[in-house]
């Protein structure tokens, strides 16, 4: 049983970040949803690092193997994974309001909601609460029993959805003097552009032409123009770092963003979440046809590994691309300085590229 706060069109109307790791790709080929994904989805192989006047591309496939990324929005991974459970016939319950839990450090937790007006109770084996950070799931374990870390950063990200063909056919990740700045995109005549903004940024202030004359300064280069088209949406999006743990209480398991948030400069946080996912299916199988509760004991460290490289991944690429307004000129230098190591040596890039596509289970768990 699925039950989603939100209605079906919000779900299917909201825009997250859209780059997919190879992994992540894998498994949603392999659960049976990968088809318009594999029709619609934009591979690449590389990505561009621009800043102080220079462009720099970063061989994401050459370095690691051949393994490379998909841009392909959320928004669509969430199309498909609602319609593959419509047809499945098994129940998704939209709007449910008043969720609870009870009884989760026990062996038969009730999780109660309201639904159209009438109250039920659901008596379940296990709960996955995969509800985000807002969610009520994590806020439904007892006091003294997580650990937390977090940070926060002195900015955030205006996003723009635009109806114009990309200027670019790969990411261009830009460090300028006035800000970072992202080229992104979602098809071939939809581009997805960002800019860093004062994290109290009100989106009255950004008016379009506003926000395509900041994007044209800093993503400038020298014979490159960036197209400016019609924008469909605009929002603005903090940026955390945060990580509850154990990702376990009971019968209760916390995955994706309601366990851990990335600040969305390394394209993580829907990636961390199908690993969550994933490991805890294998769990929850494992435990049904064997009895064997191996696997959810051992669920929450499993994800902890790889939940604290793409912490370290996205604290670092955040902190490498952006300007931060209390940083002083040796903060900026230093940041240059990463920058250029990067893109001259191809150990310093080989680490950017594996953690940018993803490193796999059994490589994370060999090192
Ligand atoms: C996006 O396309 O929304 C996107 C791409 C790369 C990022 C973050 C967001 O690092």
């Amino acid at each position: 049983m699925i039950l989603e706060a939100r209605s079906r069109e919000y779900c299917e109307a909201r825009v997250r970040a859209g780059v997919l790791e190879q992994g992540t790709r894998d498994v949603l080929i392999e659960a049976g949803v990968g088809d318009r994904l594999q029709a619609e989805g934009l591979v690449h192989g590389g990505i561009h690092l621009r800043f102080a006047g220079e462009d720099h591309r970063i061989a994401l496939g050459e370095l690691t193997g051949g393994r490379t990324v998909t841009v392909y929005g959320q928004t669509e991974v969430v199309k498909d994974l609602i319609a593959a459970r419509a047809d499945s016939g098994a129940p998704l319950l939209f709007e449910a309001e008043d969720v609870e839990l009870a009884g989760v450090d026990g062996d038969r937790p009730v999780v109660s909601y309201r639904h159209a007006g009438a109250a039920h109770e659901l008596r379940a084996d296990l709960v996955a609460g995969c509800d985000g950070f807002h969610g009520v799931c994590r806020r439904s374990i007892p006091a003294g029993i997580l650990s937390t870390w977090e940070r926060g950063y002195p900015f955030a990200w205006l996003g723009v959805l635009a109806h114009v063909a990309p200027s670019t056919d790969e990411l261009i990740y830009a460090r300028h003097d006035r800000g970072f700045a992202l080229h992104s995109m979602r098809s071939t005549e939809v581009s997805r552009l960002y800019l860093q903004v004062a994290p109290d940024e009100e989106l009255d202030s950004w008016p379009d032409e506003r926000v395509w004359a900041e994007l044209r300064s800093r993503l400038a280069y020298d014979g490159w123009t960036l197209q400016e088209g019609a924008v469909s949406e605009k929002s603005i999006t903090p940026m955390r770092s945060f990580v509850a743990a154990p990702m376990r209480h009971g019968r209760l398991f916390l995955a994706g963003d309601a366990a851990h948030i990335v600040p969305p400069t390394g394209a993580k946080g829907l990636n961390l979440a199908v690993a969550d996912v994933t490991a805890l299916a294998e769990a929850i199988e494992d435990w049904y046809a064997t009895g064997s509760a191996a696997g959810l004991d051992g669920y929450s460290e499993r994800c902890q590994r790889r939940v604290w490289r793409a912490q370290q991944f996205s604290w670092w690429m955040t902190q490498m691309l952006h300007v931060d307004p209390g940083d002083d000129e040796y903060g900026h230098q230093l940041a240059l300085s990463q920058l250029r190591y990067l893109t001259s040596s191809t150990a310093a890039a080989t680490t950017l590229a594996e953690n940018y596509v993803g490193l796999t289970v059994s490589r994370v768990s060999a090192t």
